[in-house]
């Protein structure tokens, strides 16, 4: 994606805003500093990687953004509501309804079929059965599985898998995309295959997501790139706009 893709209506409105966010975990013995001071805003319609080396933080700084996990210290606003005010009821309606989630392993529910996985979510937000069951069988349509929609999901391949994943992430009509290295159990192909669907799911439901990954191919088809190293986040930008920033730009922390 580069600097000529309209943007969808609303575009540089923030949507994910992070505030000197700072996280260490504690044990009996040592601290784990995760990372400090990290801050970032992403506005409407952007496709923006997170990469850093195993452990860099990028699972935990997820985590901070879909309130799974409160910060040490720093705030998360989606739009202009503060995440960490959110009581128990709060946090689940903001995961159910405005994001959507797709990790590394699938969780799929393998007894279910697809259809069913797709459909589930959209019962726990209050939505009727035959409307849930239209709804999941045009998302299975748009990542190419309508054939599957009666398998159990324990039956698909790895890529099926991930496709029904990121159907269900779109379920509830999130305004968010979270993946958490959504191509990293996949061979190259199939990971192709899934970082083209991802970008053009992205475009087509108006998401504003946020990918971790170590896929440099799918890095470098986002618009920007987060990249978290020794507790600091500093950031690229991609294709055209790496012209004009020829190296990495620290973020104002
Ligand atoms: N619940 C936890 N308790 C203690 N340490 C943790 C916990 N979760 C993550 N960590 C530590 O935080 C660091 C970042 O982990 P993580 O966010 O999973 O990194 P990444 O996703 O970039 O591989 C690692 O050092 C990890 O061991
Ligand atoms: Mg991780």
């Amino acid at each position: 994606m580069n600097s000529a893709t309209p943007q969808p209506a609303g575009a540089g409105q923030s949507v994910l805003r992070a505030e000197r966010l700072s996280k260490a975990f504690h044990s009996a013995d040592e601290t784990v500093v995760v990372f400090q001071d990290v801050s970032f805003e992403i506005r409407k319609g952007e496709f923006v990687a997170l990469v850093g080396e195993s452990g860099a933080g990028k699972s935990t700084l997820l985590y901070l953004l879909a309130a799974l996990d409160t910060p040490s210290s720093g705030e998360v606003y989606f739009g202009l509501r503060r995440v960490g005010s959110f009581n128990a009821d709060e946090s689940a309606v903001y995961r159910n309804r405005e994001l959507g989630f797709v990790w590394q392993m699938h969780y799929l529910l393998p007894e279910f079929t697809a259809l069913e996985n797709i459909i589930l979510p959209q019962l726990i937000a209050g939505c009727d059965f035959s409307a849930a069951r239209n709804r999941a069988q045009g998302l299975l349509e748009e990542v190419g599985l309508l054939h599957a929609g009666g398998r159990r999901a324990g039956e698909l391949s790895g890529g099926e898998q991930q496709r029904v994943a990121l159907a269900r992430a779109l379920a509830n009509g999130p305004a968010v995309l979270l993946a958490d290295e959504p191509t990293g159990n996949l061979d190259h192909q199939t990971a192709g295959r899934v970082i083209g669907l991802l970008e053009r799911l992205h475009r087509d439901h108006g998401l504003t997501s946020v990918l971790a990954t170590h896929n440099l191919e799918l890095a470098a088809r986002t618009d920007r790139t987060l990249r978290l190293a020794d507790g600091r986040l500093t950031e690229t930008l991609s294709e055209s706009a790496s012209r004009t920033v020829s190296k990495a730009a620290p973020l104002v922390n």
